[in-house]
């Protein structure tokens, strides 16, 4: 993945032209890797009635969306707002996945009026489902299992400690409930945090469901969460999605005959599909030394890819314009009032200003975390398909850093 192909072209086209001709900074996107890695899943759970779940939040623009759709996956949402993008890139209400945190509880109404497959991660939002549906709208449950697991506690998300889910402890409560409202529980839900390496956790996690679904006798799914680790870096660890699809298909089948019906299972990947699709290009302002460091000053910064500063998170950087370059070490930063460290510490091919650079695995949370910080515009977008480029986002201008302000 690291190549030096891929470090100066997509689809054969050159980065230094894309950034040439749409302007820098830019997100660059990959139709073929986001289809190769969809692919990769089917394969892998392919003796099992699986759905694929694309999780929005990764990366929203509604033309990757519509890319999902076209490749006949559905797709899980954490906001109403979300579900309309997927509704504008054509996915009918029943194939968006709505699992809210901390939510209004009219948000989830909204969600049930539109037809979303509804997803609660709370008693009190139970109990209020319960009062205001009884048995005529289904929902899911998110279960949190305790279990601690993921790249780094930011991103941990099914430990005792997390905010998410209902605790696996809180079962009874969970039936208690269920039983006092007549509530149709159509699923059981679990993600335990992104990037989760290891496929003993999925399987761990996965029975503590399975244990758990026993008490409910109207399900239709299983959904399994997200979480897939892909590489960053040469030689990281990834989760190994076949050996996980082979596990887990397996103990997926022995439950299904436990429980007497044959279940869909669900998967909500969000990096798995976009993070090794997308770059962001950036250019070279300057290239800064001083006694002990050099640093290469890029036209981007946290605001645009907040990864690396909110959770220390490694991006592969590489010089698209001086690939063949002598190597010497520098610290990649950004334009913003803060430390903005893109890259800490890098050997590169040497660096001019005006160098473009490719930062890589920035498909997933990158464009979708980014903000206006320091009235920085956010960058354009570029989808390349079949070996083309096309503009699937302008870059902001002034004006909308205007918007909605009352002057
Ligand atoms: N399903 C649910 C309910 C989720 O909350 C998430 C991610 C996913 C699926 C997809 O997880 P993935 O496959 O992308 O790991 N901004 C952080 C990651 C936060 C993920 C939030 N939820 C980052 O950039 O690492």
């Amino acid at each position: 993945m690291y190549s030096e192909n891929r470090q100066q072209s997509s689809q054969g086209l050159s980065l230094e032209n894309l950034a040439q001709e749409f302007g820098t900074p830019l997100y660059v996107y990959d139709a073929n890797t986001i289809i190769q890695q969809i692919e990769k899943l089917k394969k892998a759970f392919s003796s099992i009635d699986l759905k694929i779940k694309y999780a929005a939040k990764a990366l929203t623009n509604v033309n990757v969306l519509r890319l999902m759709k076209q490749q006949g996956i559905g797709v899980d949402v954490v906001s109403v707002n979300e579900g309309r993008l997927a509704m504008m890139a054509g996915f009918s209400p029943a194939e968006i996945m709505f699992t809210p945190n901390c939510v209004d509880f009219s948000e989830i109404e909204e969600a049930v009026n539109y037809g979303f497959a509804i997803n609660l991660d709370n008693i009190p939002a139970l109990e209020k489902f319960g009062r205001t549906y009884g048995h005529s709208k289904a929902c899911a449950i998110r279960i949190n299992p305790g279990v601690m697991a993921g790249g780094n506690y930011k991103i941990s998300t099914g430990h005792d400690q997390s905010k998410f889910g209902i605790s696996i402890q809180q079962l009874p409560q969970i039936i208690d409930i269920v039983k006092k409202y007549n509530l149709h529980i159509n699923g059981l839900h679990v993600h335990t945090g992104s990037e989760v390496v290891d496929v003993e956790v999925f399987l761990k996690v996965a029975d503590i469901l399975f244990k758990a679904a026993l008490n409910f006798q109207e399900l239709d799914f299983i959904d399994f969460g997200g979480g897939f680790k892909v590489a960053y870096q040469e030689g990281d660890k990834v989760t190994d999605v076949n050996a996980l699809g082979k596990a887990l298909s397996e103990s997926f089948q022995k439950f299904c005959s436990d429980y007497g019906k044959k279940l869909q299972a669900w998967i909500e990947p969000g990096k798995f599909l976009v993070s090794e699709a997308g770059l962001l290009l950036v250019k070279t302002t300057v290239v800064k030394e001083t006694p002990s460091i050099t640093f290469a000053g890029v036209n981007s910064g946290l605001n645009h890819l907040i990864r690396p500063m909110m959770y220390d998170a490694y991006h592969h950087v590489s010089n698209v314009s001086n690939p063949g370059g002598e190597r010497k070490t520098y610290t990649i930063v950004g334009y913003i009032c803060e430390t903005d460290t893109l890259a800490a510490e890098r050997s590169l091919p040497e660096i001019q200003e005006g160098h473009i650079l490719a930062i890589h695995n920035a498909g997933a949370y990158g464009f979708s975390m980014a903000s206006n910080y320091n009235a920085r515009l956010r960058p354009a977008e570029v989808l390349i398909e079949n070996g083309k480029a096309r503009l699937i986002r302008k870059q902001e201008s002034f004006e909308d850093l205007l918007q909605g302000q009352i002057m």
